[in-house]
């Protein structure tokens, strides 16, 4: 691996922290760009950290001239269906248009490699599960609708500017770094895995179960969780395929196993000894019965061989970190 220097917008988030951490222990040269809004300045690892957002202009062209991007990644989005739902235009705010001023100064400044978050919630209600890339995108709330907006503007910029990119379309992203520095920190915490978790450290006292009614062996939703390093390494690929002059290209990213809430809840009692009391509730609005992911495409053509394709694993390290954040 040469020594890229990288541009990681969103850095102090969840995943792109992994990101940043991994990109410096492979030798790379790191730029964060993050404006705190949901990251925390304490998970960032290491590298040359800017507060900011990615829809100043102004500063875009002060770090595309101070430093030699390579290329971007860019983690920077509000990722919350319900909100999402709630408040479009908050999404489209972020997640569209200020993205558009970020490839808007890559162009400016000639920096053509650019590696996309993007979401299963692009495919809306799966027709057919496990779910390939060549599966109809029908997102069916504002969240899903951001993502596929930018893939679609990044398919413009590459027949116009030559914007090379590597779209990731994640799964349900889990675990924490295997060192229990780094974990998944949001405020407020909406997702199960790290619900079911503190529970177990006793700061929540029960977990909720979101409908028991779905069209599934046991009536709760089935996820494809996914660790947060496999994703890593995920995109550590995509920029070496990149910078060999790899074409642009949209890849799912997830285990293609699926497990219920019932059935992360279990393994989770088994691990932490707790014995995390439930509350079923109803539905959650907008949340598909079954959301498995076809990974195929980026094993054959990228060699992409997952660690953590175990849920225990993924588990293990997420509750190693809880408990360190707990203390
Ligand atoms: N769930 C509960 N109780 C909770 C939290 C979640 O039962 O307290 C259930 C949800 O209903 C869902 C499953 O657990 O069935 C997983 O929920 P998460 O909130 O952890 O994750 P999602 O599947 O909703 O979201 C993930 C990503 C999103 C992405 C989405 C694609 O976090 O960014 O998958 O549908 F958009």
């Amino acid at each position: 691996m040469k020594n890229e220097t990288i541009l990681v917008v969103g850095g102090a988030g969840y995943i792109g922290s992994h990101m940043v951490k991994d990109l410096l222990e492979t030798g790379h040269k790191v730029v964060i760009l993050d404006d705190l809004s949901t990251g925390h300045r304490d998970l960032i690892p290491g590298g040359n950290f800017i507060e900011g957002g990615l829809g100043d202009a102004a500063l875009l062209d002060r770090i595309f001239t101070s430093n030699r991007i390579d290329a971007v990644m860019h983690f920077a989005a509000f990722a919350l269906v319900g909100e999402s739902v709630e408040q479009p235009l908050k999404y489209y705010q972020n997640n569209v248009s200020a993205t558009t001023e970020l490839l808007s100064a890559m162009v400016r400044h000639d920096v053509k490699r650019f590696i996309f978050s993007s979401t299963a919630a692009v495919y809306g209600e799966p027709l057919e599960i496990p779910i390939t890339e060549n599966h109809p995108c029908n997102p069916t709330n504002p969240y899903g609708a951001s993502k596929i907006a930018v893939e679609r503007m990044l398919q413009d910029c590459d027949s116009a500017y030559g914007l090379r990119y590597i779209s990731l379309r994640y799964f349900n992203a889990s675990g924490a770094h295997e060192s229990s520095q780094i974990g998944e920190k949001h405020q407020p915490e909406t997702h199960l895995i790290p619900l079911i978790l503190k529970v177990a450290t006793n700061e929540n006292k029960n977990v909720k179960i979101f409908g028991t009614d779905y069209p599934t062996p046991d009536g709760t939703c089935i996820r494809d969780y996914i660790h947060v390093s496999d994703l890593t390494q995920a995109h550590l690929l995509s920029l070496s395929a990149l910078m060999e002059g790899g074409k642009s290209v949209v890849y799912n990213l997830g285990n293609s196993r699926g497990y219920s809430v019932r059935e992360v809840i279990e393994l989770a009692r088994k691990m932490t000894g707790h014995r995390i009391p439930v509350v079923e509730t109803d539905r959650r609005q907008g949340d598909p019965a079954t959301l498995i992911a076809s990974s195929d495409k980026i094993k054959r053509e990228l060699g992409w061989k997952p660690q953590y394709e175990d849920l225990e694993k993924i588990i293990q390290t997420a509750w190693m970190w809880h408990q360190k954040e707990a203390k």
